[in-house]
């Protein structure tokens, strides 16, 4: 998929990878719709990428009715430009880390788990099944017929999940497991499904973590640049031989079981 002269949706575009993606695409001669629940940071985002190149709507991806608004919003905007969708990038997700059990004798509480499935799981698909509909009505571009990409984004947590995340490593695996049946459900469509996976990397999320954790994690290498997250991602657009796969962007580590 060309990524000049197309629209590409991004949750979780006002921050860390998600705007960091934002910008890859519209230095690549994209246009990004920015999905994201933050409007300062959004409009400080459009501000930044261009008013003709990018546009904000407000949205709270675990309100189907949000995404929706959303998502009308975004194809109202393609039909003003004329840059047909090209894909989707359901970046926003959170993280609540907190423990089975605790040393009070508390277990894990169901509400912090069902908010982290809620934004990470549900707000993936949701938004992932409002745009599909958009994308298959989508011209195929005219080098190989494609319709659109869908990039998901689970995390090295999918597979080496630490102390205090099984909320975040279940939505996340549920991620990387959605990844097949969904690229098997779409190829007939002409849309294909990359999902990244990355370790540590730097942004708003990460920088909640103390240095302890961070040096743990670090070890043996730095952690990821959001631009290097981008370029996955532009990779993920551009290459037609991406389908249907978990893509780790990990620098080679492995998360320790312990801190
Ligand atoms: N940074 C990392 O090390 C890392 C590693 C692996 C995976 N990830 C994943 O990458 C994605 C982006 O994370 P990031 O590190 O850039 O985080 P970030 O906190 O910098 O950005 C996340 C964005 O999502 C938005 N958001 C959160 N909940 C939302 C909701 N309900 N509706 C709409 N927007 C919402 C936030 O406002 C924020 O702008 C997430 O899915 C995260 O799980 C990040």
């Amino acid at each position: 998929m060309k990524i000049e002269d197309r629209t590409f949706i991004i949750s979780g575009g006002a921050s860390g990878l998600g705007q960091a993606t934002a910008q890859e695409l519209v230095r690549a001669g994209g246009y990004v719709a920015v999905l994201d629940m933050n409007d300062d940071n959004g409009a400080a985002v459009v501000s930044e990428l261009g008013a003709d190149k990018a546009r904000f709507f407000q949205c709270n991806v675990t309100e189907t009715e949000s995404v929706a608004a959303a998502i009308k919003g975004t194809v109202a905007w393609v039909q003003e430009t004329g840059k047909p969708l090209g894909g989707v990038i359901p970046a926003a997700g959170v993280s609540l880390p907190s423990t089975m059990l605790d040393r009070h004798n508390q277990p894990l509480s169901l509400p912090d788990f069902n908010f982290v499935m809620a934004v990470n799981v549900t707000g993936t698909i949701d938004l992932v099944r409002q745009a599909l509909p958009h994308l298959a009505a989508a011209a195929g571009s005219p080098e190989d017929g494609e319709r659109g990409v869908v990039v998901m984004v689970a995390s090295a947590a999918a597979f080496e999940g630490q102390r205090g995340q099984v909320s975040y490593s279940a939505s996340k695996g549920a991620i990387t497991a959605m990844t097949l049946p969904m690229t098997r459900d779409l190829s007939r469509f002409g849309i294909r499904v990359v999902t990244l996976a990355p370790s540590l990397f730097e942004s708003a999320m990460t920088s909640l973590m103390s240095d302890k954790v961070r040096k743990s994690l670090e070890v043996p290498r730095r952690a990821g640049r959001p631009e290097e997250f981008a370029m996955a991602a532009r990779q993920a657009i551009e290459n037609v031989m991406l389908n249907g796969t978990v893509i780790r962007l990990d620098g080679g580590m492995r998360m320790p079981s312990k801190l």
